[in-house]
């Protein structure tokens, strides 16, 4: 059984393969890291305005925190 954010890491790049970006994405300018992404969950129709994506975030603060240190663990080398 996958975790929680096994399962949104999983499902978003499923979504993204072979995928047609908005402009609104491709012309933002973000250096992903930490402070950025956890930005972004919380609300990503307010930090990227235009986008497609109709998933709606992670409001609770934990969940954000765990989402990304699940993958900073799971990308580190
Ligand atoms: C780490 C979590 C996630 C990240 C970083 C993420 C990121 C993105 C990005 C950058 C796009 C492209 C949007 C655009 O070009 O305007 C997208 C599209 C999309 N995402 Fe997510 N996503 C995440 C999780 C999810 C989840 C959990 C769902 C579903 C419950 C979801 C559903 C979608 C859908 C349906 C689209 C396509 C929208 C369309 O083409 O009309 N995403 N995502």
């Amino acid at each position: 059984m996958w975790s929680r954010s096994e399962w949104i890491v999983w499902k978003a790049v499923w979504y993204n393969f072979g995928y047609s970006y908005s402009a609104a994405n491709k012309n933002m300018v973000v250096n992903w890291e930490e402070k950025t992404l956890y930005d972004y969950l919380q609300n990503p129709k307010k930090y990227i305005p235009g986008t497609k994506m109709v998933f709606p975030g992670l409001k609770k603060p934990q969940d954000r925190a765990d989402l990304i240190s699940y993958l900073k663990q799971s990308t580190a080398s």
